[in-house]
């Protein structure tokens, strides 16, 4: 079975500099041997989210078909008051039990490190019971650009964000299934059996 990641873009600016740099870590994880897919929150349109509605229409289907295929996460957002997106918040807001088992990396395109916005995407994350990688990458749109290209100093960056997220996702996912499987009772898994 292939690891699968999936990347979610929250800019709903044309070229951004957040979604751009997901990009290429994805690529950087296909090298690793990963499947990818990239959700640009831009491209499919999120109602906000309505806990006292059904919601059936396709760009919700195509979402939770999206989160359900992915075994670990790579989630992107512009840094918005030292927090991350609207955007990004509405999707997160969409899921719960589907983020248990799955590792999650961040990446925040930022005039200052985007490091509280990053926090915040942890956070929701965690009360998911997701695991997350330690570290995040900050991008610069004035640094770490040069004509519009990525520098290869943000690009090492993103290889190593994408090498730690499949190299440890697959062991975090794999345990996961195992317990899942299993039949202990002392492990959080046990709460996601059905
Ligand atoms: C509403 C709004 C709030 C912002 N707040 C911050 C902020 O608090 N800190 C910061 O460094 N940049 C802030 N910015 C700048 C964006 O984070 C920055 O331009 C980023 O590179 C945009 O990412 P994108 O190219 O992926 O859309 C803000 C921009 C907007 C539109």
């Amino acid at each position: 079975m292939t690891f699968k990641v999936l990347g979610v873009g929250s800019s709903l600016r044309e070229s951004a500099s957040s979604t751009t740099a997901l990009s290429v870590a994805l690529d950087f994880a296909k090298k690793q041997g990963a499947e990818i897919r990239l959700l640009d929150l831009k491209q499919t349109k999120l109602p906000l989210y309505d806990p006292t509605t059904n919601n059936s229409i396709s760009e919700v289907k195509k979402v939770q078909d999206d989160v359900n295929w992915s075994d670990a996460l790579i989630l992107s957002t512009p840094d918005y008051h030292g927090s991350m997106s609207g955007a990004m918040k509405n999707f997160l807001d969409y899921f719960w039990a589907e983020f248990a088992g799955k590792t999650f990396g961040y990446i925040c395109a930022s005039h200052e490190k985007g490091l509280t916005a990053m926090d915040q995407m942890r956070t929701a994350v965690r009360q998911c019971y997701g695991w997350s990688i330690p570290y995040g990458v900050s991008v610069s749109d004035s640094d770490d650009f040069i004509n519009g290209k990525i520098t290869s100093k943000l690009e090492s960056r993103l290889d190593m964000l994408a090498r730690d997220l499949v190299v440890y996702g697959i062991l975090i996912r794999q345990q996961f299934v195992t317990d899942l499987n299993g039949d202990s009772t002392n492990t959080f898994t046990s709460r996601y059996r059905k």
